[in-house]
């Protein structure tokens, strides 16, 4: 993965983050379990054009790869070169030659209209800087009739995303995190307002207890990018703001301590449509 793209600040941040993470992203069983889900729930069959938006380590578009068979085709693409790396060794290894990882904007592919039977994007909706304009550009994409179908959180997933939430509002920040896709409703109307039908939405509950350390570390303080929102609206307060809010974080956890840990949802919305057929 040579090539460069030019990306703005918003997305070279995205792309430095996942670059720095893909050596050990495969680790742990919460990403592939989403991933597989996804592929699970859309009923790939063969012979099938996929496109895995943001595919990353190319957890989605290996196991749909491995799906449609050699006449199907899959094509990954993500902005971040270290991710694409990790996906095509463990392409060679497995020896699949039915997938193509393109380095690319998801917000700006070149591919011709009606390219694709399946549009996937796993963990990565909320990344896109216009949600709404992305799913359009990808309702292009599809071939008509085609499905689209992407994850994702509620917005009371992640304990540390919502605590974070609730103390920075009291300093006037607003912090999107989950919010844009955070119900079913909210998923179904922006599928809908792209312009698919037949929409179905499949909420999972998922989740673990975690120690109050674990949840600590969840604080980022504006250090990593926010999704969906450039600058981080964190950046905005001074170090002194920060480091009052950051114990107003922690406190605001001991008080979820039970004798289990915390919860820490991560409730999911498996969310699928179709493009109409005219
Ligand atoms: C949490 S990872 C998900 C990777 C993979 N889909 C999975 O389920 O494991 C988010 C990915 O989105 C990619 N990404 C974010 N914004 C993107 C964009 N505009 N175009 C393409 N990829 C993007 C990141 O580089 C990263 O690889």
């Amino acid at each position: 993965m040579n090539q460069q793209l030019d990306l703005n600040e918003y997305k070279q941040q995205i792309a430095d983050l996942y670059s720095c993470r893909g050596q050990t992203y495969d680790q742990g069983d919460w990403h592939p379990r989403i991933a597989h889900r996804l592929v699970e729930h859309a009923q790939i069959s063969q012979g099938q054009h996929v496109l895995d938006i943001a595919t990353g380590t190319g957890m989605v578009a290996i196991e749909a790869a491995q799906l449609i068979g050699f006449a199907g085709r899959v094509v990954g693409v993500d902005i971040s070169t270290g991710m694409l790396e990790q996906a095509k060794r463990k392409i060679e290894a497995l020896g699949l030659n039915n997938i193509e990882l393109v380095l690319a904007d998801a917000e700006k592919l070149n591919f011709p209209a009606h390219s694709f039977d399946v549009i996937l994007c796993s963990s990565a909706l909320i990344w896109m800087a216009d949600v709404s304009a992305a799913l359009c550009h990808w309702h292009q994409l599809l071939k008509p009739g085609g499905l689209i179908g992407f994850h994702a959180f509620a917005d009371t997933a992640f304990v540390g995303g919502v605590t974070m939430q609730k103390v920075a509002q009291k300093y006037g920040v607003s912090l999107a995190f989950s919010k844009p896709t955070g119900t079913i409703e909210k998923c179904h109307d922006l599928l809908k307002t792209a312009g698919f039908e037949a929409i179905e939405i499949k909420s999972e509950q998922d989740g673990s207890y975690i120690s109050l350390q674990q949840a600590k570390q969840m604080w980022s303080g504006g250090s990593h990018p926010a999704p969906g929102q450039f600058p981080h609206p964190m950046k905005q307060l001074s170090s002194g703001q920060l480091e009052k809010l950051e114990a107003e974080f922690e406190a605001e956890l001991a008080v979820l301590v039970t004798q289990e840990g915390i919860w820490n949802d991560i409730t999911t919305f498996y969310t699928f449509g179709r493009k109409p057929i005219d």
